[in-house]
């Protein structure tokens, strides 16, 4: 049996709970891991899937009453299936699908053809490399959707300080565009300091006046927060 937090019914946080599974040991199949947690990292949607009303009434064959909570991980394999690319003491950080979903528990395993999973860069800390996958693909999905559209070079970021803006600042400057990205302005410097080449300061200015203003190919919205 292994600890793992769960939930099976109701909103976010009430949701969650301390629950004991049976572990994750058995047979595991060719392109299968099994890694030991050592960080997990909870995003917007965990919250907004524990707090979905449809998705406690789905059958039990489709998503266990027990349902896991997070899907980003950072861990040391403890298994690899012989097509997995891994082998035991790998660390690694990742995305595990979001149903059933969790690893947010002691033990994952995590099919590597479905999910993706890379090696942690060893200066790395654990908790940092739990912190990045899904913010990071969400960031890296949408300037490449964003690219086609972005003819002068010109963008906006709104939510520059949030977990997914700070990357998105930074991928777009990789690609050489202008990036005019919206915050508070405690984090003025910061935003700055990921590559943005003029902030929005979100809390003393009107923030559509000054996107008309800067008249950019496409608008990013990453505000964060409830
Ligand atoms: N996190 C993910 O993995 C993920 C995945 C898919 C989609 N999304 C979506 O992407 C968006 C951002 O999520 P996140 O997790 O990156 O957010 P987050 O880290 O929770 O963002 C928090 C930040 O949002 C900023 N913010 C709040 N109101 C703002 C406003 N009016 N204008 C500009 N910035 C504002 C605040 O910046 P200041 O501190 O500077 O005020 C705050 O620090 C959300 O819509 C989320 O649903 C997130």
């Amino acid at each position: 049996m292994m600890k793992a937090w769960t939930w099976t019914h109701g909103g976010y946080p009430e949701a969650l709970q301390k629950s004991t599974l049976p572990s994750t040991t058995g047979l595991l199949k060719p392109p299968q891991i099994r890694v030991r947690t050592r960080a997990s990292s909870i995003n917007p949607v965990d919250v907004q899937l524990m707090s979905y009303p449809l998705i406690s009434h789905l059958p039990a064959f489709l998503v266990p009453p027990h349902k896991g909570v997070g899907e980003d991980f950072s861990g040391i394999v403890e298994e690899a299936g012989p097509d997995s690319g891994f082998k035991i003491s790998d660390e690694v950080l990742g995305i595990a699908p979001f149903l059933p979903g969790g690893t947010l528990q002691e033990t994952t395993k995590i099919d590597t053809k479905v999910s993706a999973v890379v090696r942690k860069p060893a200066d790395w800390s654990w908790e940092q490399a739990a912190a990045l996958p899904l913010v990071w693909l969400t960031a890296r999905t949408t300037i490449a959707r964003a690219e086609s559209r972005v003819k002068s070079g010109k963008i906006v970021i709104l939510g520059g300080s949030s977990s997914c803006g700070m990357y998105a600042v930074y991928l777009a400057k990789q690609r050489g565009w202008t990036v005019k990205a919206s915050c508070s302005g405690r984090n003025a410097d910061f935003v700055r300091s990921t590559g943005a080449d003029d902030i929005i300061d979100y809390t003393t200015t009107h923030v559509p006046e000054q996107v008309k203003a800067f008249a950019p190919d496409a608008i990013i919205d990453f505000v964060g927060g409830t």
